[in-house]
């Protein structure tokens, strides 16, 4: 079957790229030969005088190489071999003697971009579905087949490293202002404008192109220093140094710039291989294809049970997270959402919180003034239950009380159609103890977001063991339309990632209470890659929600999650961290700036001078180990990559160590127990080896065996 349809007109080559089967267009083996077998044809017909490249997919240009086939990589030598191999053929391309012209519609990321690069002109559509950039480093490679070589020459270093380095895509409209778009237009006229500019190219040959960049800093050697040391503290600042790939794209385009295009391809190639069979790309790459899996993964053995279209969304509770819930699904799931609270002073703030969400992306320019428009008013409120008749899912997200929770769920059932799903946003209550006593249980389950609500990646949906596969389905399939990665989880208390990070945040207390400062704590997790510090993190959560979760976790779980001493006493001085703007740090005008002494002596702790972060990192690292290990070993999570992935997205577990159980394995699980038996002798029972790493560690086993 064929990827490419060839037609002509006027002299024009119209190849259209439709790989057969697939949802989107990626260049593997196949497709590439393909293109240079076509181009060949072209070259040879005397009759053709340009050429036109255009997608056949509805919404895709290009979205990249086929990563089928770098993963198969096995040494740096092979990846080297295999990026030379790409660079020859966008090298042909760039060389080809009659003009080519990309017409793009859809993505055109990875290597589609490179391939536009090395062509003539391009033409994009002005679509929000239009997105051009190079995401590699986000796989924890580097663009390979001349990115680093061809994007600075077009468009500047300093803009391309911004891509480059961040692994980034840009909209249309910001890549014709960058020059990486020659054309922006409807997509309606994208084919007919693509075909007058290869003409006129055929005619005139290709425009004289003013270099990118600005003079002072892109164009001179000493300027380019500026940005390259720039560049890399950016890197560092962002990466802690944990992800290779960022840094190694720098030198790509700095040998390029410095030594010329094919030192820099060299370069390029030569990284590419080294980055490839690296561990950090490997778990990156897990990742990426744990996420995608999800996407299809409806939570449910295949068959079992048909999600039901939602149109309309009910919330009830309109405080922080239902606001977040209500304007989140207006802007990602473009569904009716009615929000509903006792009171419509309530409704009226959480209205306008969920509006101001969507206001966030107007003002980021994510969306337009129509859409800003047609998405609010999606948006609607009620003190009493009108509308919720008409809802196909609705989310309770009142306050953290039981009782509260289950008289709420007997009213709305009484008020919902017969087939609605009807899910709470608990953080910690027991979604069976909330549907005991109702009416129709099978229509019951938990869908547990993270705040704030429209960036947290991650949602949970929790079943019990009355819920039926159609509303498990149902409720998986919408937080996939609300643009969550959503994990089904069991229903124990904490749900998976409470569960792990009660202990973690618990141990970083006793740590402080132990005289460990402020700093050094969150020093050391983000220094092993946390995206922030335990006790940061808690000042951001709200001190006061950690201890009521950490009480229900001690309850459920007993003394080996008891709450860290001292927390309840920052609580009861009204210490709840940033929205009080006072808890353990001090804030500045909202921005958080030091550690407060006065927290230690409201502790009544004086902070050590020294502490040793080795240790901290270990209590910390392992206790959550532990807790992940325990709670697989209970089924909390279907697969160890759900686990993975829960914690990555959820709590920002160190991606590049691809999550807490991918990580035991890293380190065999021999040697956590040993380090967990250590740490019991020197600290107690709570990090007392879960049974299951026991085991395994006797059976050699992995979570991953492959
Ligand atoms: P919140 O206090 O900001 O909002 C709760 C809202 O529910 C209030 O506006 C209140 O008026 C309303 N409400 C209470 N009883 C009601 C009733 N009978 N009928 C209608 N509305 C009623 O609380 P927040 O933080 O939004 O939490 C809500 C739920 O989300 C809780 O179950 C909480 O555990 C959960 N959650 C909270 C997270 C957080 O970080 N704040 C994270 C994940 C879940």
């Amino acid at each position: 079957m064929s990827a490419f349809s060839l037609t002509s007109t006027d002299g024009i080559a119209i190849l259209t790229l439709d790989v057969p089967g697939e949802p989107v267009n990626t260049l593997g083996r196949a497709a590439i030969e393909e293109f240079e077998a076509r181009l060949a044809e072209i070259r040879d017909d005397r009759s053709v005088r340009a050429v036109v490249l255009i997608s056949g997919k509805a919404d895709n240009f290009i979205a990249g190489a086929d990563i089928n086939q770098f993963i198969g990589v096995r040494t740096a030598a092979e990846g080297e071999a295999l990026s030379r191999a790409g660079q020859e053929v966008i090298d042909r391309i760039e060389r080809f003697p009659k003009p080519i012209v990309v017409a793009i519609h859809g993505a055109c990321v990875g290597l589609g971009c490179e391939l536009s690069l090395a062509c003539a002109w391009r033409v994009a559509t002005d679509s929000p579905k239009t997105v051009i950039g190079l995401p590699e480093v986000q796989i924890g490679i580097l663009p390979a087949a001349g990115g680093c070589q061809r994007l600075p020459r077009l468009i500047g270093v300093s803009a391309a490293l911004d891509i480059i380095l961040a692994g980034k895509t840009e909209r249309a409209a910001k890549a014709q202002k960058l020059g990486l778009v020659d054309e922006l237009v409807p997509q309606s006229i994208l084919r007919g404008v693509a075909l007058v500019a290869a003409d006129r190219l055929a005619r005139e040959g290709a425009p004289a192109r003013p270099r990118g960049g600005s003079l002072l800093l892109d164009r001179n050697p000493i300027g380019r220093l500026i940005v390259y040391a720039q560049a890399r503290k950016t890197v560092l600042k962002k990466t802690g140094g944990h992800y290779p790939a960022p840094l190694a794209a720098l030198q790509a385009v700095e040998t390029g710039l410095k030594h010329g295009i094919e030192a820099g391809l060299r370069k390029e190639a030569r990284l590419f291989g080294e980055l490839a069979v690296g561990d950090v790309s490997r778990n990156l790459v897990r990742i990426f294809f744990a996420t995608n899996a999800l996407k299809k993964d409806d939570g449910v053995p295949p068959g079992t049970g048909t999600p039901r279209p939602v149109r309309r969304l009910g919330v009830v509770g309109a405080g922080f997270m239902g606001a977040g819930i209500a304007g989140t699904a207006a802007s990602q799931a473009s569904v009716e959402v009615r929000l509903k609270d006792s009171d419509l002073l309530r409704v009226g703030k959480g209205l306008k919180a969920a509006t101001d969400i969507l206001a966030g992306q107007l003002t980021r320019r994510r969306i337009t003034k129509y859409e800003y428009e047609r998405k609010a008013a999606l948006l609607s409120g009620t003190g009493g239950w009108h509308g919720f008749e008409r809802a196909d899912i609705v989310i309770e997200a009142v306050f953290e009380d039981l009782d509260v929770k289950r008289k709420v769920l007997a009213d709305l059932l009484a008020q919902v159609r017969p087939e609605a799903v009807v899910a709470s946003n608990t953080s910690t209550i027991p979604i069976a103890r909330i549907a005991e006593g109702a009416a129709h249980p099978e229509r019951i389950l938990g869908m547990h977001f993270f705040s704030p609500v429209e960036r947290m990646p991650l949602l949970e949906v929790i079943p019990t063991d009355r819920t039926s596969p159609t509303a498990i389905a149902t409720a998986v399939q919408f937080g996939r339309r609300m643009g969550k990665t959503v994990i089904v989880v069991r229903d124990r208390p904490g749900f998976w990632v409470n569960r792990i990070l009660s202990p973690y945040m618990n141990e970083a207390g006793l740590l402080l209470v132990e005289g460990t400062p402020i700093e050094v704590i969150d020093r050391t997790m983000t220094r092993f890659g946390f995206p922030v510090g335990p006790i940061a993190l808690l000042d951001e959560v709200g001190i006061d929600i950690g201890a009521k979760a950490s009480g229900v976790m001690h309850a459920a779980f007993g003394e080996r999650m008891a709450p860290a001493p001292g927390v309840a006493k920052m609580v009861a001085a009204g210490r709840l961290g940033r929205k009080a703007g006072k808890g353990f740090y001090l804030y500045h005008d909202g921005h958080k700036t030091d550690p407060d002494p006065s927290a230690y002596r409201l502790l009544g702790v004086a902070p050590l001078a020294s502490a040793d972060a080795g240790e901290v990192e270990r209590r910390l690292v392992y206790i959550m180990l532990n807790e992940a290990a325990l709670a697989a070993s209970e089924g909390v999570v279907r697969s160890p990559r759900d686990g993975d992935i829960g914690a990555i997205f959820g709590i920002g577990y160190p991606a590049f160590r691809g999550g807490p159980l991918r990580f035991i394995d890293t380190l065999g699980a021999s040697r956590v127990v040993q380090t967990l038996e250590a740490l019991t002798a020197a600290y107690g029972e709570r990090f007392s080896p879960a049974p299951s790493l026991v085991a395994m560690a006797q059976s050699a086993g992995k979570y991953y065996p492959e």
